[in-house]
């Protein structure tokens, strides 16, 4: 209920007892004790704005400053009678403090017409009581304030964390690849043009999508995320668009969908690949037409929402094999964004692991602040299949275990420690030097050879390119062309 409504509910019903009129309630500044009348019942516009007192002046004044219930009679000189009223002799006046947390903030008061001395002492007791009631719906009011504006100051930070962390310079990679990621993304962000995500697990599909949302005139409303390989295609659409109450078995309340939260804001579907046909058709219709209806509801909704979708199949396949609709994947696909594999970007890798050993090392006692060279160069020759997540889960375990300062090799895991490079076996790599593989030309065995000496002096300098070159006693350009040919930069 509105204070409002409280308090007038109250001033009626003191209105409404007989000889009781114009009860008003006032509320004071904390600073200069001035009063003023906050709501009444039967005063005019004008004796409202008339109704102003000092601290300590008149009665209402005077209840402030003493904290004490007063009743003065209307012929009595201390009643200043500023709201004009006729024949003040035939009334008494009754004003009584209202607290809040033990302070005066204000009085409520009524003028009694005809009442003898027992009956005033009646609606005394009345008067304080309403008196005491507001200042309780007042302090609640006033607590229920107080967490809003915290609660609100509390969602302002924690917006503005997730901002300051997914903006897209806080997207780790100088890769050639990255590079066109970041620029794919400022051409997009600021549209409403639906974006498809491509790449394996653990490239930052996930991640783009939050920049991107955070990038876009849409950053202050909701980026709400539904990975749709997690639910069963019967629950999947219920989160999606929402249900009506009584619709299935086990749909006790009507519940608002994922479109309809993200009103205004983003959506971020991922594993879109993973869609049955059924919620695919759904899905269509609400990016062509951006409308759709609750389960067990024929009523149609609009939704304002941009579309992000996320996938780590060949959707191509997938329409070939009749498993993906053409006519989606075209909504879909609009503009694309390829995160390429951390393998096809080893130069981003040591970037990458310094950036995590700052997010999780920086929090450590004493803080782990750098990795080895050893380990540096482990890192640098595994191949990541699971890709940035896996590097990040390798980096924060590492910290773990290092325990403070540096992270060496001991704090990697085995299977990177099998990958030494020079450790072929380890890698399931073929050949080791000077084995040709059998049935291969001398041009595919010096091919193979060539890739793997540069692999290992890349390996041993941790990635360091004039270093390679130097150990390899070419030239820095010539080492330049030679990891270009075999893709290692
Ligand atoms: N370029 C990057 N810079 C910094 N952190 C990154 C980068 N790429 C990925 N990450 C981090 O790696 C983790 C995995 O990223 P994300 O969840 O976005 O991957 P994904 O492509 O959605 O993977 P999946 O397909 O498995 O869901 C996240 O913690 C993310 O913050
Ligand atoms: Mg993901």
């Amino acid at each position: 209920m509105e204070l409002r409504d409280v308090v007038g509910g109250s001033l009626q019903m003191l209105a409404e007892r007989p000889g009781m009129a114009h009860p008003y309630l006032t509320l004071s500044d904390s600073e200069t004790g001035e009063s003023w009348i906050e709501q009444a019942h039967g005063l005019t516009k004008e004796q409202v704005r008339r109704g102003r007192y000092a601290f300590g002046e008149g009665i209402v004044g005077r209840v402030i400053q003493s904290g004490r219930t007063r009743v003065v009679h209307g012929s009595s000189p201390k009643f200043l009678n500023r709201l004009g009223r006729s024949e003040p002799e035939y009334m008494s006046f009754i004003c009584a403090p209202v607290r809040l947390d033990g302070q005066v903030i204000g009085t409520v008061s009524v003028d009694r017409h005809g009442a003898d001395p027992a009956e005033l002492q009646v609606d005394v007791t009345l008067v304080e009581a309403v008196a005491d009631m507001l200042g309780h719906a007042i302090a609640m009011r006033r607590r229920a304030a107080e967490a809003r504006i915290t609660i609100e100051a509390e969602n302002r930070r924690l917006r503005a964390e997730l901002r300051e962390r997914f903006r897209i310079s806080n997207i780790v990679g100088s890769h050639k690849s990255m590079l066109a990621v970041y620029e794919k993304i400022a051409q997009v962000a600021r549209s409403n043009t639906t974006v498809l995500l491509r790449g394996e697990s653990g490239t930052g599909k996930e991640l783009v999508a939050r920049a991107t949302h955070f990038a876009s005139p849409r950053a202050e409303a909701p980026f709400v995320a539904l990975n749709c390989a997690a639910l069963p295609e019967s629950m999947l659409e219920s989160e999606l668009f929402g249900h009506e109450r009584g619709a299935f078995t086990g749909a006790i309340e009507t519940r608002k969908g994922r479109f309809e939260l993200a009103d205004g804001g983003t959506i971020f579907l991922d594993e879109i690949g993973e869609l049955r046909p059924q919620t695919q058709i759904k899905l269509l219709r609400v990016l062509q037409e951006r409308s759709f209806e609750r389960i067990g509801s024929n009523q149609t909704r609009r939704c304002d929402v941009r579309v992000l979708a996320a996938t780590h199949t060949d959707l191509e396949r997938a329409i070939a094999e009749g498993r993906f609709r053409e006519d989606l994947y075209y909504r879909l696909n609009v503009f694309d964004i390829q995160l390429p594999a951390l393998r096809d970007r080893r130069e981003d890798v040591l970037e990458l692991a310094n950036f995590f050993v700052n997010r999780y090392g920086s929090e450590r006692d004493p803080p782990v602040t750098r990795i080895s060279r050893k380990a540096a160069r482990m890192l640098w020759a595994w191949d990541w299949p699971g890709n940035v997540r896996e590097l990040e889960n390798c980096i924060e375990r590492a910290v773990l275990l290092a325990g403070g300062g540096v992270i060496r090799a001991e704090h990697l895991p085995a299977t990177l420690r099998g990958v030494e490079p020079g450790d072929s076996e380890a890698r399931g790599e073929a050949p080791a030097l000077g084995d040709a593989p059998a049935g291969a030309t001398l041009d595919e065995a010096l091919h193979a050879l060539e890739r793997r000496m540069l692999e290992r002096a890349l390996g041993q300098s941790g990635g360091n390119r004039a270093a390679a070159a130097r150990a390899l006693g070419i030239s820095e350009r010539r080492m330049g062309l030679r990891v270009h040919k075999h893709g290692l930069g």
